[in-house]
């Protein structure tokens, strides 16, 4: 669909720029011939206007604070669906029948296990190095144990890359906390749901037993349909700038991984913990929101804000009441829930943050929940990674289906010295 095209007048030009309207949210000028027409850049860091695709997987409402994956709003999908179902509807673009679910479930499964030789990587890091610099090292290395489905353009290669990273990521997750725990890894089980046996791979021991507990399978399992995809994020505009250059798929699932780690993306949750247990109790809370209004002063609340929603990050809502069912289920008292909700409650009265739309984000509450259920600070990011590599094959698949995809390249506004002539050293 088409409208009317934006005439751009100015600096001596007149140009007609098309209008392109997509199937629900913003318009988009195509600007693809600008530089043609107009021998001028667009300027826009952080590209908080620009759109880098076209994508029929993951919609977002900022104002309205949704969100739906392949049509399906969240919330329905968090209360009626499940991790694996929602990982083939990203895939396939629908929800499968049950058989097709039964074939995906059992295809996922019986990939769950990694090469032997895997194992050795992990005695090559230090027994306390952070578990996403193992997971970014470990995955990208996958491309040497799988060269057939590094054949990008056989789409069977890329759905089996697929299947395998969707597979294989819980089993590299568990690993890497069994290594920093100093405890040995345990194999998958097939006869396990996925978010169970993640769980299993994660905290059972050869010494005992291990049941897994359906309320913390149930929340794993919808944590991870929470954080499976969401749109062009940082990390996911980096596989699809990694995968535009042809780079196979491990390669550009270790790139997101890279990126999702930094604090002001999918490292918040660790960092938003770390920030709760810094204030520690509810009297402090305005000392710090205080530091967050201060300009002379980087702190920021982490788990607020967001680029996109301007109203409440509807998983954050969602997360909300998973914590208060995972704590009650575990007898936890855990007083960061009471900072949290606090804190919760005063931003959203103070008028810094009302002014600028900082609600909470998908970060706040599920740090909450991970270190209810076990999971130490540092493998929260993990979590992360582990359910967006869903979201990551997604949309790596449809940028590589994408007729119309090229190598992202980006130009710039340079504001450095123009040219020179070189001046030898004795007459400096
Ligand atoms: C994720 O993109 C995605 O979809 C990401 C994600 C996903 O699923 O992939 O949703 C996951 O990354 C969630 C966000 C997790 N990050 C945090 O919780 C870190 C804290 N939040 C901020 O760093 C910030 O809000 C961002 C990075 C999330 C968004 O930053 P923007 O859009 O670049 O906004 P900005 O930094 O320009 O902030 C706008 C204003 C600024 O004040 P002014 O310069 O206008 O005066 O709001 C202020 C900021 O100083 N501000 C905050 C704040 N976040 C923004 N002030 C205090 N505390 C905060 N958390």
């Amino acid at each position: 669909m088409s409208n009317d095209p934006l005439k751009l007048t100015g600096n001596g030009l007149e140009v007609d720029l098309p209008v392109m309207e997509g199937s629900v949210g913003p318009k988009v000028i195509d600007i693809r011939k600008l530089y043609a027409q107009t021998n001028m850049f667009t300027f826009d860091p952080g590209f908080t206007s620009t759109g880098s695709c076209e994508s029929k997987i993951t919609y977002i409402d900022g104002e309205k604070g949704e969100l739906q994956y392949r049509g399906y709003p969240i919330e329905q999908l968090a209360k009626q669906s499940d991790y694996m179902e929602v990982c083939y509807l990203l895939l396939f673009g629908e929800l499968p029948t049950k058989a097709e679910r039964d074939k995906f479930v059992w295809d996922i499964t019986h990939h769950t296990m990694v090469h032997e030789q895997l194992h050795r990587f992990f005695s090559g890091f230090r027994r306390d190095a952070h578990p996403m610099a193992i997971m970014v090292g470990v995955v990208g290395a996958l491309a040497a144990f799988y060269h057939d489905s590094t054949e990008i353009n056989d789409p069977h290669q890329r759905m089996v890359a697929s299947y395998r990273m969707i597979a294989k990521i819980p089993t590299i997750a568990a690993m890497a906390y069994k290594y920093s725990v100093g405890q040995p890894f345990v194999y998958p089980s097939n006869d396990l749901s996925y978010a169970g046996n993640f769980l299993k791979m994660m905290f059972s021991v050869p010494a005992e037993e291990y049941v897994v507990n359906p309320v913390l399978e149930k929340a794993m399992d919808l944590i991870f349909i929470l954080h499976a995809d969401h749109e062009q994020n940082a990390s996911t505009s980096t596989v699809r700038l990694a995968g535009s250059s042809g780079a196979n798929p491990f390669a550009c699932i270790a790139a997101g991984i890279a990126c999702l780690w930094g604090p002001a993306h999918g490292g918040a949750n660790e960092a938003c913990l770390n920030m709760l247990s810094e204030i520690g109790t509810v009297d402090r809370i305005p000392e710090f929101v205080a530091r967050a209004k201060d300009k002379n002063d980087s702190f920021r609340l982490m788990g607020f804000g967001h680029r996109v929603y301007k109203n409440f990050d509807p998983r954050a809502t969602v997360m909300r009441e998973t914590a208060h069912q995972v704590l009650t289920e575990l007898g936890v008292d855990d007083p960061l829930f009471d900072v949290a909700m606090a804190l919760e409650k005063i931003a959203l009265e103070d008028e810094y943050f009302v002014a600028k739309k900082l609600y909470p984000n998908v970060d706040f509450y599920s740090g909450i929940i991970l270190k209810a259920m076990g999971f130490p600070t540092e493998m929260f990011t993990v979590l992360f990674a582990l359910a967006r590599t869903s979201g990551w094959i997604a949309q790596w698949n449809e940028m590589i289906e994408d007729p119309t995809q090229k190598i992202g390249r980006p130009r710039q506004l340079f504001t450095g010295t123009p040219k020179r002539d070189y001046k030898p050293l004795d007459d400096r």
